[in-house]
């Protein structure tokens, strides 16, 4: 069992009680663990130790909560964001980090550049020679000279589920190696661009370092094959360290294989990782209170929109019964919410049993939970709240009526 899996089933997180956290803040909610952050952050830097001046950078995306990103900054990690969206919440929550921060994501528009060059950010990584064309022009017209990075498509499978596997030829993301040296090249002949920076990122819940590795090797060749400045450029491997399903693999020894392999085999570049999930998902909850029992559903208060990654990647999040029994991975059972879908379901196919009125912590919930929440079928999205030092916080209120309401204008047409 985890360490979040047996707080659960003793009924808290921290010291604080999940009971008294749902009666008086209610439930659906998220609760997150500073402490548990805090020690990912540690290990995530202690696992890249062996590569000198090797960054990490919290990937925004799995968790963008301004609490939580003050104490990321606070940990010693730099940031990547996919938006300008993003990036504002980390220039609101540690401004001082917009230096370390990288923007990455496979359809910049022309306001995500525009917001980068003016925070002045370590790089933009580009992901097709028409992105570098804007961020040269954005560039000029504000008249600085900026970072960029471009991100490498190396045709290597992750071994990770369908709708989380970014490494493959025929996917969207980044360019072919043709293409990327002759970005790399043209940025470094622009006298408003530097070409600092090759970048890949393959997949999430990544089980195993060796894919991470055959990446690592297309892109470590490719950097010796550029001349010029581009040639001393450095190297980031993205994210995508697996957390595992129930009691998996921990994340930080794929990482820590693979710096190990960078040490021994790519000595003098500075490489740099920008794990999301493994930074946050241990650290996190969603509390659900049971509201009716029928044949083997335990119908819940909370659905697909406050917690989407059952029904759109079928991932397993361990359940536990709080102050009781985690479910058995195998058996009838499933928790499934309030959504008119038959795809809201939060669990299946595992064994509990549970009471209406009982509490169900769903763990692993700190990454791409509250983040990719909604408000569908009118429902109102969770409230955050943080336990750092045996001390609740609301880091976020629940959404009301008026809030889900609020930008509608039915008399405007
Ligand atoms: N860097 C880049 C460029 C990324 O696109 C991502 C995630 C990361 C880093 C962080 O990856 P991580 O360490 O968190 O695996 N919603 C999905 C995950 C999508 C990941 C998207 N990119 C899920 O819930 O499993």
């Amino acid at each position: 069992m985890t360490a979040l899996e047996q707080q659960a089933c003793a009924g808290s997180l921290d010291d604080v009680s999940l009971t008294e956290l749902a009666e008086r803040h209610g439930t659906p909610c998220y609760v997150y663990s500073a402490r548990e952050v805090r020690a990912a952050c540690a290990r995530v830097i202690e696992a890249i130790s062996p590569l000198p001046g090797a960054e990490a950078s919290y990937a925004v995306k799995a968790n963008g909560n301004l609490a939580l990103l003050r104490i990321i900054a606070a940990a010693g990690l730099g940031f990547d964001v996919g938006s300008r969206g993003e990036l504002a919440r980390v220039l609101q929550a540690a401004p001082e980090l917009a230096a370390r921060t990288c923007m990455t994501g496979p359809c910049k528009s022309v306001p995500d550049i525009d917001a980068a060059v003016d925070a002045q950010i370590a790089a933009i990584v580009c992901e097709s020679p028409a992105e570098l064309e804007r961020v040269r022009q954005a560039a000029q017209t504000a008249d600085r000279k900026v970072r960029i990075g471009v991100r490498i498509n190396p045709d290597v499978d992750a071994g990770t589920h369908r709708h989380i596997t970014t490494g493959l030829a025929q996917g969207k993301f980044g360019v072919g190696l043709q293409t990327a040296m002759q970005m790399m090249q043209q940025a470094d002949d622009d006298s408003n661009l530097s070409a600092g920076l090759l970048h890949c990122h393959i997949g999430s819940q990544i089980a195993s370092a060796q894919p991470l590795i055959a990446a690592a090797e297309v892109i470590i060749e490719l950097r010796n094959r550029l001349t010029g400045e581009a040639a001393d450029c450095a190297i980031d491997l993205g994210g995508g360290f697996g957390i595992g399903d129930a009691g998996g693999r921990p994340q930080q020894d794929v990482l820590a294989e693979l710096a190990g392999w960078l040490a021994a085999h790519a000595a003098g570049i500075s490489f740099s990782f920008q794990p999301g999930r493994s930074i946050v998902a241990r650290a996190g909850l969603l509390l659900t209170r049971v509201e009716y029992v029928k044949d083997n559903h335990i119908l819940v208060d909370a659905a697909m929109n406050d917690l989407l990654r059952p029904a759109l990647y079928d991932a397993r999040h361990p359940i536990a019964v709080v102050g009781g029994q985690l479910a058995g991975p195998t058996g009838e059972t499933a928790v499934a919410g309030p959504v008119c879908e038959t795809a809201d379901f939060l669990a299946r196919n595992i064994s509990l049993s549970a009471r209406p009125g009982d509490l169900i912590a769903v763990c692993d919930a700190g990454a791409y939970g509250f983040v990719m929440a909604s408000n569908y079928n009118g429902r109102l999205r969770p409230c955050e709240l943080l336990i750092d030092n045996g001390t609740a916080s609301v880091v976020r209120r629940r959404e009301t009526i008026a809030d889900a309401i609020a930008l509608e204008q039915p008399d405007n047409q």
